[in-house]
């Protein structure tokens, strides 16, 4: 099964991808993820996407379309994929579809997480994620334990995101709204479109999501 979690900048995204990850042998593909990695490899890539991602806009189709293909042609998801944070635009959406069908694939749900914009100020300003494993923290919703000790890896290397500020997030909301959320009329139109109430517990939102998957 693959599926897209298609929503705004801190809508719980990575943290219901590495729930079914967990749970159902799926692999999660994050393009923000693997730009991040890019950037801590210190690639020719991760350089010329640095700015771009610290200030909130969308890096080219271009580069994260290449990045799918390669994690897609690597193969290794017996659960099928997880898109989380790909497609961005039109263009991905597209090229998503050719790929899939490439390798005799389908998409299977595209899960809409909606939440409202003073929710997402609130959330993404209190992350942080262990910089071992990415398990997401949340100072208010889900705090790092006293310990001071990952409760996933046992780590203590907790960090912030560069573009976890209101100036970025600013841009980032309105990148999301102008490029990203066209892809609801699109999905929807190809009768693959569900959505769920983001804003519930996590283990509310987990079980809406299950309710779709089945
Ligand atoms: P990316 O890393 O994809 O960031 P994003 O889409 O802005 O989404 P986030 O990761 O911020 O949020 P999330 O939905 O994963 O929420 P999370 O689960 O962490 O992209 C970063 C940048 O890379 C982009 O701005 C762009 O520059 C570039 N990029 C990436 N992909 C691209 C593409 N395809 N095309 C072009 N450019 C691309 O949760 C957030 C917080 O809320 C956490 O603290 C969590 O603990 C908490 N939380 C989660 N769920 C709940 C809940 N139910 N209740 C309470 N708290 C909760
Ligand atoms: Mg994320």
């Amino acid at each position: 099964m693959n599926i897209i979690l298609l929503g705004p900048p801190g809508a719980g995204k990575g943290t219901q991808a590495r729930i079914l990850v967990e749970e159902r042998d799926m692999v999660q593909l994050s393009t923000g993820d693997m730009l991040r990695d890019a950037q801590a490899s210190g690639s020719e890539m991760g350089k010329l996407v640095a700015d771009v991602i610290a200030r909130g806009d969308l890096v080219t189709d271009e580069i994260v379309i290449g990045l799918i293909r390669e994690k897609l042609n690597a193969g290794g998801a017996a659960g099928g994929y997880i898109f989380d944070g790909f497609p961005r635009t039109l263009a991905q959406a597209d090229a998503l579809g050719e790929l899939l069908i490439e390798m005799g694939q389908s998409l299977d749900h595209v899960v809409e997480m909606s939440v409202d914009d003073q929710a997402l100020v609130a959330r993404i300003t209190a992350r942080s994620t262990c910089g071992d494993c990415g398990e997401v923290y949340n100072d208010n919703t889900k705090p790092i334990p006293a310990d001071e000790k990952c409760t996933n890896c046992g780590g203590s290397n907790f960090k912030r995101r560069a573009d976890d500020n209101e100036d970025s997030l600013k841009t980032r909301l309105l990148a999301y709204y102008k490029q990203t959320s066209p892809l609801i009329g699109y999905y929807y139109a190809k009768g693959q479109l569900q959505s769920v109430d983001g804003l519930g517990e996590i283990e509310d939102v987990k079980a809406s999501i299950a309710s779709i998957l089945g």
